[in-house]
């Protein structure tokens, strides 16, 4: 099948080039043992995420959606080391594992790691962020797109993730409220002038999905 096939090449381009480490791989177990669901990016997507940041030269990075803190600690690492990661989770016990899973791989104080609703924790958090990683539920990109815009500045990086769900996102009579929140961020984009955007379509261990980027160009 193509989806194996997908998976066999994301494990052999991983093992060469986005290897986990103990941490990393610590991060993967603690989360599949306190019954988190698997929505962790990959490794080669958490690599692409690490090395944004380094295009980029992010310093303060935001991520709405924390899950287990997989993708935090690849972004975390990252950074300079007066970098910091500023991330959002809604789920309390998601929280309290990616609490341990960021402790374990040494990143406490370059994490903060907010608990609640990401529209009541977007409005008290300092701006500007360099790189903005939006990765929760997807009923809500159009408003964490809003805030995203708001805690930005000139040459901000924004990054959403499933936006291609395994080609629903073009499904324009779909009632799937994920679908339309996707589909109304990705129109959003279109129509802000101050935003320069891509889609890119992502095959391998995570099925067929994808990740819309922008760049703020002016505010
Ligand atoms: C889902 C959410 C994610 O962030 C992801 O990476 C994969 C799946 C979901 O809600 O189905
Ligand atoms: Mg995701």
């Amino acid at each position: 099948r193509d989806s194996d096939k997908w998976a066999q090449v994301d494990a052999w381009f991983s093992e060469k080039l986005a290897p986990e480490d103990s941490d990393l791989k610590y991060t993967l177990a603690n989360n599949i043992d306190q019954g988190l669901p698997a929505h962790d990016v990959s490794a080669l997507q958490g690599k692409m995420l690490a090395i944004f940041i380094r295009m980029s030269r992010a310093v303060r990075v935001l991520e709405i959606g924390t899950l287990g803190g997989y993708s935090t600690i690849w972004m975390a690492r990252a950074l300079p080391p007066h970098g910091s990661v500023t991330t959002i989770e809604f789920n309390e016990h998601h929280a309290e594992v990616a609490r341990q899973n960021i402790n374990k791989a040494g990143l406490a104080e370059r994490v903060t790691l907010h608990i609640g609703a990401a529209l009541d924790v977007l409005p008290t958090l300092k701006a500007p962020f360099d790189l903005i990683f939006i990765d929760a539920d997807k009923v809500n990109n159009p408003h964490y797109l809003e805030w995203a815009i708001k805690l930005s500045q000139q040459g901000t990086v924004i990054v959403g993730d499933n936006t291609v769900r395994g080609g629903g996102v073009i499904d324009s009579s779909s009632d799937d409220p994920n679908v339309k929140g996707l589909r109304e961020f990705v129109q959003m984009i279109s129509e802000d002038e101050r935003l320069e955007a891509t889609a890119v379509q992502t095959v391998g261990e995570k099925g067929w999905d994808g990740f819309v980027m922008a760049i703020v160009k002016a505010r």
